[in-house]
């Protein structure tokens, strides 16, 4: 997602998550076979100013629908190996060789410099979590973000998962984080404000007394990885510009148990809370139509990931 500037929130009354996730070692840089086709930023990290329109071309629509298609695949497959012990590596060399294996290219490698394939984000990493030899525990929750490029297009998933035997609290905050992306879904309308997503999603995690990151946002996706637009998770009456018909964006909600601040490791890239506090987060990539918006990450049999956590989503 994209970067927000930063701003002062509350203090929290959240006990941290412990022991803190802590770094681990990064494997080699993996390699992508010449004949897949790669974006502009695969070789020098620089996406460079976004040239593309906010909207898409029928073609483009169906290329998506194609590649979010294999995005929702192989996030179903990088779920299937969550438990204690496998390592956020382990699932970048799987998502690294099923995004290959599917004629695509991860989106993540190399992008502004991001050395994996995925992003791996484990109990109070918000996002940006950098895959390396940290076993998951038991306990453990994580989100695996799976982006990738085919067809000169891209497919932007990510959803949460269980490792063994989740507490009670962290269960409910992955619950209404995912209600939370599929109340702002249904809140669309063609021509209707971005505001509206902000809206539907901060209602619902006020209700529950969770907090909504405010510093990464969701984004126009389609030619290219980031759009100028900005899908802030949020409420703010001024987001007046109108989903359009057409129009590709993620919606990707961060909500936590205790403050929403947001800290960043001297890695550049894995963002945590502040207060240590968990956090959780699902994204789809979606078109928007006439009757609402699409999803583009789901499976031909309109299957995803977060079909087969044990929640009860109202
Ligand atoms: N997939 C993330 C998003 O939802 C972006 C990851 S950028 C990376 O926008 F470089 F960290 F991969
Ligand atoms: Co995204
Ligand atoms: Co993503």
């Amino acid at each position: 997602m994209a970067k927000r500037k930063r701003r002062n929130g509350p203090v929290s009354k959240v006990a941290p998550s412990l022991p803190p996730v802590t770094r681990g070692l990064l494997s080699p840089t993996r390699r992508v076979p010449a004949e897949i086709e790669r974006p502009p930023y695969a070789v020098s990290g620089e996406p460079g100013p976004s040239v593309s329109s906010v909207t898409r071309t029928p073609d483009e629509i169906a290329a998506m629908r194609r590649t979010g298609a294999a995005a929702a695949e192989i996030l179903l497959r990088a779920g299937d190996i969550v438990r204690p012990g496998t390592t956020t590596d382990e699932i970048d060399r799987l998502v690294h060789d099923l995004s290959i294996e599917a004629g695509g290219y991860p989106s993540p490698l190399n992008y502004r410099g991001f050395k994996k394939s995925v992003c791996t984000s484990v109990n109070e990493v918000i996002c940006h979590g950098v895959p390396d030899s940290r076993p998951l525990a038991d306990g453990d929750i994580i989100n695996i973000d799976v982006t990738l490029f085919r067809d000169g297009v891209h497919g932007d998933t990510s959803a949460m998962f269980f490792v063994g035997d989740v507490d009670a609290e962290s269960r409910r905050l992955v619950e209404v984080t995912l209600e939370s992306l599929m109340l702002a879904i249904a809140a669309v309308t063609p021509g209707g404000p971005v505001s509206d997503i902000g809206k539907a999603i901060e209602r619902h995690a006020a209700k529950h007394r969770f907090g909504v990151v405010r510093e990464f946002i969701g984004h126009g996706v389609g030619t290219e990885f980031h759009t100028n637009l900005q899908i802030p998770h949020y409420y703010d009456r001024r987001l007046t510009t109108p989903l359009e018909t057409a129009t590709s964006f993620t919606i990707e909600p961060m909500l936590t148990l205790g403050a929403p601040d947001a800290a960043i490791w001297d890695d550049g890239w894995t963002a945590v809370t502040i207060d240590g506090t968990r956090t959780a987060q699902f994204e789809h990539t979606l078109v928007m139509a006439e009757s609402g918006a699409e999803r583009m990450t789901v499976t031909p049999a309109g299957e995803c990931a977060h079909d087969r956590l044990p929640v009860a989503v109202v």
